[in-house]
């Protein structure tokens, strides 16, 4: 892992620290530049590194080098995971399930999982055939992919959107196609646009709700009329819902929660942001069993199975009245600092970076274009000059220019002190 080369995101550094971190970055970049006499695998040509992770390294770099930051760059609760459900997993060590456990998942977990899914939304799978434990929601999403993607396939992906969505695709050969989904029409698609970007290849539409970097979701309506385009035209749906139960107002749909919708639909779903549990990595995929027993032989192929004392303390954890209290407290706290934020924003009204309040996940997508400069340059600037640590809107797609995400999942004190800096930056500008 050591040799992994970090990402050159910030390409100029005003300061001696930024300055060492890049140079040090280049190097390692040269090192490991790609050689086309090497005969590595090209798809990934055509893949950048996350800017999130790049962000986060920076910052913990810069960190450790004696500096004080506000970090309001990541996307991983600042809360512990509940202490009982760490006691369930060393509970299941200590019983020794220390060895290989079933690729599927234990049932006790798909049972919790089904159940989990008839509660929250409505909608009943078979926990023996339609379900399947993954390895967090990012591997839910691989396993999803590799099933049903065969190469050169085009996928639909709204732009902005979490870079993985499109580049899994990439690395599976397929052929995305971004789909503007603009400030201006909420972050969600104007309905012509799908129409507009369907091709006679196209196979599958990926979709995320709520948003990760937006905080968006789509009415209910919306979901139904894009099921019947699907439909229409033989689509799969894939539908990421990591962030499905932080939401501020009316709960968002479930992409399957319709008619005959089960049959094209692919639900993502993980413990990861819910739970605080992203470091545990277990999380469902939730399909048609045909898709199931092809995401099974992608999970057989690539990880065996996720820990069984992890899957105990997932099953735990969905089922436990008290982890379900913890996890709406931690509901809480995002919701009390979204109004935090609400309130500097309209206290300070600055002309400069405007704050639209977020339907669900824990980010603002802060709106810069006034200052008109690039989103890696205002955050580039912003750590330098601000101390804070944001991620460039453009991360997620040319929508996403001039836009910088700032997350919430940092305490009250951070996230009131980082907003008052950043809104302080911007009005110098
Ligand atoms: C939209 C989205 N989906 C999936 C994931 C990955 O979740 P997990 O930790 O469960 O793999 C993330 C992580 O940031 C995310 O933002």
């Amino acid at each position: 892992m050591d040799m992994v080369p970090k990402p050159c995101l910030f390409i100029i550094g005003r300061n001696y620290t930024t300055q060492v971190l890049c140079r040090q970055r280049c190097i390692m970049r040269k090192f490991y530049k790609t050689d086309s006499t090497m005969n590595l695998n090209r798809q990934f040509e055509l893949i950048r590194q996350s800017a999130t992770v790049a962000m986060s390294d920076q910052i913990n770099a810069m960190k450790a080098s004696g500096h004080k930051l506000i970090g309001l760059q990541v996307g991983d609760p600042d809360f512990g995971t509940p202490p009982a459900v760490v006691d369930a997993a060393l509970k299941a060590m200590q019983s020794g399930l220390t060895h290989y456990g079933p690729s599927r998942g234990f049932l006790d977990l798909r049972q919790a999982i089904a159940s989990k899914l008839t509660r929250d939304e409505g909608i009943s799978y078979d926990p023996a055939s339609e379900i399947l434990v993954t390895h967090g929601g990012i591997h839910g999403y691989y396993t999803a992919m590799q099933s049903i993607l065969n190469p050169g396939d085009d996928v639909l992906v709204p732009d902005p959107s979490w870079a993985t969505h499109s580049n899994m695709a990439i690395m599976l050969r397929g052929n995305v196609i971004r789909v503007p989904a603009p400030a201006e029409n909420g972050f969600i698609p104007y309905f012509e646009s799908w129409e507009k970007t369907l091709t006679p290849k196209t196979r599958v539409i990926v979709l995320n709700y709520p948003s990760n970097p937006t905080g968006a979701y789509p009415t209910r309506e919306y979901l139904q009329k894009l099921q019947d385009f699907a439909k229409a035209h033989d689509l799969w749906i894939v539908s990421d819902e990591v962030y499905g139960s932080l939401y501020y107002s009316e709960r968002p749909t479930c992409a399957a929660a319709f008619d005959g919708a089960k049959e094209r639909t692919l639900i993502i779903n993980s413990l990861s942001k819910s739970y605080a549990m992203t470091g545990w990595r277990v999380g469902f995929l939730a399909a048609p069993t045909q898709v199931i027993e092809n995401a099974l032989k992608a999970g057989q192929n690539s990880i065996t199975c996720v820990a069984p004392f992890i899957q105990k303390a997932a099953a735990f954890a969905l089922t436990n009245p008290e982890i379900q209290q913890a996890t709406a407290n931690m509901r809480a706290a995002y919701a009390r600092r979204r109004e935090l934020v609400l309130r500097i924003a309209h206290e300070l009204e600055s002309g400069k970076v405007l704050a639209t309040p977020p339907q669900g996940a824990f980010y603002f997508f802060l709106d810069f274009r006034p200052l008109k400069m690039s989103s890696v340059e205002i955050c580039e600037r912003i750590l330098e000059e601000a101390s804070v640590g944001l991620v460039p809107g453009s991360a997620f797609g040319e929508q996403g220019e001039g836009f910088v995400r700032l997350s919430i999942a940092a305490s009250d004190e951070d996230v009131e002190a980082g907003f008052r800096k950043i809104v302080e930056w911007a009005e110098r500008q």
